[in-house]
């Protein structure tokens, strides 16, 4: 099994002074969630996503080697250029800077370019979409793009899983947007491979039933989060039902693994519909507590209930940390759920907004 010390470079092969590359990595939504976690981005639970495959962020580095006296003290410091669609912008200046702090042992390297990143999402920066998974995660290819040069002989698993360990370094759900369709991130005594330390791909069968699974994103708030995941995250520790939280990701990672084998869709809905109401109550019963549902939210969950009650078209929703709603369905029942969605639910979002997703492979090298 691999530690964090085998993820540290010690010297590299090969010499590079400047080149360029482009990646693209998705977005992911959890079915079973990542709530809590414990020193350096080791997860509290084990999650389990599908890996999108629209909502994505896209990013471009260009690297030039730096010379300097060996002793000078600006050699000693990460230099970087950072643009959001081409133009400069300072403020994601600093989420970065500290992302190459806490990599910095594992890419010690990186102190000896000067770098311009240049990212851009193709979904509306403010639509309340995180981009730290998907931009974490084309950032961390970018690197691991950039080590391999140095490095040629690098085995393209362990390419992929250190790119997965220092996306969730940067943000712990970006570890599950590497690879697609579905990813594992956390130990678990039932997903072979499983680990605290990066994704890994669900490694069993999946039933038909999951093939092109669709996930509309129904945008109920675009602002500002009140509350940012790292500060939700902290608040599990000393929550009055954390250890029972915990222990119920277990078993319903262990019920979803076989709900993927089988095909059950009822079973399914249960479980990705009781995880969503379960992290929106450990928010609600911690101290301080938060609501990050809005009123939208609850009319868009009874109204799929009242559809799916009617119908019985199995579809069910999923929240993140925030008031968008996410409508998951298989791919045979799309029309009838696109049209219930314009006649029913467009209503209840910002503007009208909603995007159509899928479920996706993962990161893409551009150039
Ligand atoms: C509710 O990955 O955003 O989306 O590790 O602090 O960056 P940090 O948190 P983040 O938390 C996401 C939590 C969630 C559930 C999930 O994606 O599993």
């Amino acid at each position: 099994m691999l530690s964090e010390q085998d993820f540290i470079v010690n010297d590299n092969t090969t010499s590079v002074e400047k080149g360029t590359f482009q990646w693209s990595a998705p977005s992911n939504i959890a079915l079973v969630k990542y709530w809590g976690k414990k020193e350096n981005q080791i997860p509290a639970n084990p999650s389990i996503s599908f890996t999108l495959n629209n909502c994505k962020t896209i990013t471009n580095l260009a690297f030039t080697k730096k010379h300097f006296d060996k002793l000078s003290v600006t050699n000693n410091r990460f230099s970087f250029d950072l643009l959001f669609e081409g133009k400069p912008k300072e403020e994601f200046k600093p989420k970065i800077q500290k992302f190459f702090e806490r990599i910095d042992v594992y890419c010690p390297y990186l102190k000896d370019y000067h770098f311009t990143i240049d990212t851009e999402n193709t979904f509306p920066h403010s639509s309340g979409i995180a981009s730290s998974a998907s931009g974490m995660a084309a950032l961390a290819m970018n690197i691991m793009s950039l080590e391999k040069a140095l490095n040629p002989t690098m085995t393209n698993q362990f390419f992929f899983q250190k790119a997965s360990f220092l996306a969730r370094l940067g943000s712990g759900s970006a570890c599950r947007s590497i690879k697609g369709n579905i990813v594992v991130w956390g130990k678990h005594a039932e997903i072979e491979g499983s680990s605290d330390l990066f994704g890994v791909e669900f490694p069993a069968k999946i039933h038909e039933n999951f093939k092109n699974y669709q996930d509309t994103i129904l945008l109920v708030d675009k602002g500002e989060k009140q509350v940012s995941s790292t500060i939700g995250h902290d608040l599990m520790h000393n929550h009055p039902f954390a250890e029972q939280r915990f222990a119920q990701a277990h078993d319903n990672l262990a019920k979803i693994k076989i709900i993927f084998e089988t095909g059950n869709l009822d079973e399914f809905i249960q479980i990705v519909e009781s995880e969503a109401l379960t992290l929106h109550a450990m928010m609600m019963t911690s101290l301080p507590y938060f609501i990050l549902m809005k009123p939208n939210t609850l009319e868009i969950i009874n109204t799929i209930w009242k559809f799916r009650n009617e119908t019985n078209i199995p579809i069910c929703f999923t929240l993140d940390a925030g008031a968008n709603v996410h409508i998951l369905y298989p791919e045979n029942v799309r029309e009838h759920v696109l049209q219930f969605i314009k006649d029913e639910l467009v209503g209840y979002c910002q503007n009208g907004n909603y995007i159509c997703d899928t479920i996706g492979n993962g990161s893409q090298i551009l150039t």
